[in-house]
């Protein structure tokens, strides 16, 4: 009559064991898939085709900007609007680029969004799941 009874007990106290060990690995799984989220959430996808931000206006962009030279052009700058609009003006005067009529407003928009003026050229830190162990 007690066997079993104490046989029972021990088959749950394991039960009981293993979810807990199990816990940890599951909250830590949930860490890492938040900040994966998270990152992907500060910047859109990159087109693996020319490398530009997948966003409103890229299309447009690859259309103008991608004929004459690789965008690599594009994502390698960091301009402010007006600056952006010289580097336009300037390869349509010197360079045979044509006139961008409608598209230049999102044009614009598109390149002094995404490729703006960087506040610093250093990149971010590192999580800190990332870091070495001291
Ligand atoms: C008709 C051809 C042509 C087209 C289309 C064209 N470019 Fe250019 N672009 C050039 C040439 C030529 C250069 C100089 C390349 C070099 O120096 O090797 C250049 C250079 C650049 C540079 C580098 C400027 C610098 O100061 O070093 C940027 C940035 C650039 N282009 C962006 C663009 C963008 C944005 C578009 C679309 C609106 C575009 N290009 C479309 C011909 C073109």
């Amino acid at each position: 009559m007690k066997a079993p009874f104490s046989v029972f007990m021990s088959f749950i106290t394991v039960c009981v064991l293993l979810v807990l060990l199990c816990m940890p690995v599951a909250v830590a799984k949930n860490a890492v898939a938040q900040a994966d989220g998270a990152d992907s959430a500060s910047s859109p996808a990159i087109d693996p085709q020319s490398g530009l931000f997948e966003a409103t206006g890229k299309n447009l962009v690859v259309a103008h900007c991608s004929a004459c030279h690789s965008p690599a052009l594009i994502t390698q700058n960091a301009m402010s609007r007006e600056r952006w609009l010289d580097t336009i003006r300037w390869m349509q005067e010197t360079q045979k680029l044509w006139p961008l009529g409608d598209a230049e407003a999102p044009i614009l928009d598109y390149l002094s969004k995404w490729y703006g003026p960087r506040t610093t050229s250093r990149r971010q830190p590192l999580a800190p799941h990332l870091m070495p162990d001291k």
